[in-house]
Parts: C-alpha cells; sequence; structure tokens
C-alpha cells in the first residue's frame, strides 16, 4: 500500500469508528501554538495528491500535538516552540499520543511555523519525509541547503545529522519513522554553513 493509500484508509477507518461505536475521549487532543498554521498549510498543499490532504483534513481534529522533550528543555531558539510540533497519527503506544497503535513504524505530521529553522539533529531511527508544501529547504549530512517541492520524499539514513528549514509560509511534511523508535532526536553540535 502507498502512504498516500494507507493515510486515505486511516481516515476512513477513523471516520467510521467515530460515526459508530468510539467510545468518547478521555480528553481533548493537544494542541500547540504551531496549530495555528495547520489549516493555511492543508490549503497550500496544492502540490501534493488531493486523496492525502482530505485524509488529513479528516484526522485534523483528532490530532494530539507535542513536542520533542529534548527541545522543550533547551529550546534551539527563542521563537522555536512557538513555531514547531508534530503530531503521531501511528504510533508505538509507549510513545506519545496517537490515533492508532503500531509497535513497528511512527507515523505523523511535523508542522514547523514561516521562517523557522529546525537546526541539525539525528536520531537512530530511520526517518523518511513527504513534503506537502513549499518553499521549505532541507540539509543532510554535509550539506548544502537543497529545496523541496511538495511531494518530495527524503530519507535520513540512521544517525545521519540533518536539518530543515521554513520559507515564507509554514512547512507540513508526513515523517516515517522506522527502527529505533523509543529514542527522541537530539541537537547536534555542528551548525549548518549559511546558505
Ligand atoms: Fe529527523
Amino acid at each position: 500500500m502507498t502512504l498516500v493509500g494507507f493515510l486515505a484508509a486511516l481516515g476512513g477507518a477513523l471516520r467510521d469508528a467515530a460515526a459508530t461505536s468510539a467510545p468518547a475521549p478521555t480528553a481533548p487532543p493537544s494542541q500547540l501554538t504551531v496549530c495555528r498554521f495547520w489549516e493555511p498549510s492543508l490549503r497550500a498543499s496544492s502540490g501534493a495528491p488531493r486523496a492525502l490532504i482530505a485524509a488529513l483534513e479528516r484526522l485534523g481534529p483528532s490530532l494530539s500535538w507535542t513536542q520533542n522533550p529534548n527541545y522543550r528543555r533547551r529550546p534551539p531558539d527563542a521563537t522555536f516552540l512557538d513555531n514547531y510540533g508534530y503530531a503521531v497519527i501511528a504510533g508505538p503506544t509507549d510513545g506519545p499520543p496517537a490515533l492508532a497503535a503500531a509497535p513497528r513504524l511512527a507515523l505523523g505530521v511535523l508542522l514547523l511555523g514561516p521562517h523557522a529553522h529546525y537546526p541539525l539533529h539525528a536520531h537512530p531511527a530511520v526517518e523518511i519525509y513527504y513534503t506537502l508544501t513549499s518553499g521549505g529547504e532541507w540539509w543532510r549530512d554535509e550539506g548544502p541547503w537543497r529545496q523541496e517541492p511538495p511531494g518530495s520524499v527524503i530519507h535520513h539514513a540512521p544517525n545521519v545529522r540533518h536539518a530543515t528549514r521554513a520559507g515564507t509560509s509554514a512547512l507540513l511534511a508526513i515523517y516515517l519513522w522506522r527502527g529505533e523508535l523509543a529514542t527522541h532526536a537530539k541537537l547536534t553540535t555542528a551548525g549548518e554553513t549559511a546558505g
């Protein structure tokens, strides 16, 4: 199944569950300041498959947004936490709240506000991003920065350092983690060069 098909199926299953016998949630979904960019980002995702955006629109009200505790303790800059967040669509039950349990993968969305800079970081999980918005720039290993249009697939091998920065509009991307899911990303000390 393709990523688009998976998300469309997941969105449909959640809609069906909500319409039938789904129990009332014990707590409302968590929101973050960066969520103000969720709907504008979906509207700006014109280059991404329509079925995928429709699935995310359905999932949106149910998403619980969270932030890496390493960044909450030591934010990389003063505005970062107001312009960064992620929400898990499917993932392990002992991780951040997920809409569906998945013990061996983590799938979700990353949202960055306009001009947000998510600096170099690394983690042992394998990571794939699927970009939904335009204007974002991505850095891997030794760089340089490169623009990736909507619909790009970006691969990060385990422990490779990588960074992302949004352009003049917010950046929305789907991420998929496989492998070592329990270890959060950590910022790395070496910075990117200007560019
Ligand atoms: Fe990453």
